[in-house]
């Protein structure tokens, strides 16, 4: 696997947001990209039909039912004919305020958050491994959040679920190295996309985005450019490591 080569490559989530502009990032430098959805199917489309370059792929799995998400990986790397990088970009983000939410929403928010966000990531990873080997090694890239350092008081099961994904990757890099995979995050605070909508146009906006210096939130191609370089073999030897894309809103050493 050499820069430019083109590779296989499956991103979580591809049909909006962040997934839609790691999806063209790595087309744009000549990879196959396989466009996984949940429910946003015709994005997801268009998503696949914009992208330059050829041979990209649709995929579709609920990242919360450990079979479809097994299945749906194989189908990836079938498609692509093999497998190089998985990013595991898909994720949710669902208000559970602790101070006034019930008990039963609570416990909803938690087991749907961390499904999607956490396990659903573990075992994209776990069914990714074999192909990875397959392919004489390769990267798996997980885009996480400040919110796992930072704290989320109104989406405390979304920080936890980050904060998972942050050490899943630092064991999985231990774990993998020695078949020439490596395992990284990127850590995002908050990206101009629908999840951070109601956030970024609500009262509060212009306070989150005077959180950084810039005076702004990221652009999804800037958390793009984090994973492509993460992902490439130049960054093989940065296995385990985090990668902040903050605009300096939160910095931690
Ligand atoms: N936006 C931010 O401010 C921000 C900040 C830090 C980190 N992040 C992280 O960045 C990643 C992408 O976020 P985004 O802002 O691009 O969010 P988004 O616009 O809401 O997109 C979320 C993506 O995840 C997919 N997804 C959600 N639940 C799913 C499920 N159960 N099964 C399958 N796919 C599912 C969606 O696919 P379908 O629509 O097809 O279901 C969609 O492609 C997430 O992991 C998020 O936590 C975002």
């Amino acid at each position: 696997m050499a820069a430019g080569e083109g590779r296989a490559v499956l991103v979580t989530g591809g049909s909006r947001g962040i997934g839609r502009a790691i999806a063209h990032a790595f087309a744009e430098r000549g990879d196959r990209v396989a466009v996984h959805w949940g429910s946003s199917a015709d994005l997801a489309r268009r998503v696949r039909d914009e992208l330059p370059g050829a041979g990209h792929v649709l995929v579709q799995a609920d990242m919360s039912d450990a079979q479809a998400v097994g299945e749906m990986v194989d189908r990836a790397a079938w498609d692509l004919g093999g497998l190089d990088v998985l990013v595991n970009n898909a994720g949710i983000f669902t208000a559970h305020p602790p101070l006034s939410t019930s008990y039963e929403d609570w416990q909803a928010a938690w087991s749907r958050t961390l499904a999607v966000n956490l396990v659903g990531a573990a075992n994209a990873t776990f069914r990714a491994v074999p192909h990875l080997i397959a392919a004489g090694g390769g990267a798996v890239v997980n885009v996480t959040s400040r919110g796992a350092f930072r704290g989320e008081p109104n989406n405390p099961a979304y920080g936890a679920s980050k904060a998972g994904l942050n050490a899943f990757a630092q064991s999985m890099a231990l774990a993998l190295a020695p078949q020439g995979i490596s395992v990284s995050a990127v850590a995002p605070g908050f990206v101009q996309t629908e999840m951070a909508r109601e956030v970024l146009d609500g009262p509060g906006g212009d306070a989150v985005r005077a959180q950084s210096p810039f005076g702004r939130v990221a652009r999804p191609e800037e958390v793009a450019s984090a994973v492509v370089w993460l992902a490439s073999p130049e960054a093989r030897f940065s296995s385990g490591t985090i990668v902040d894309v903050n605009g300096a809103s939160y910095l931690r050493s």
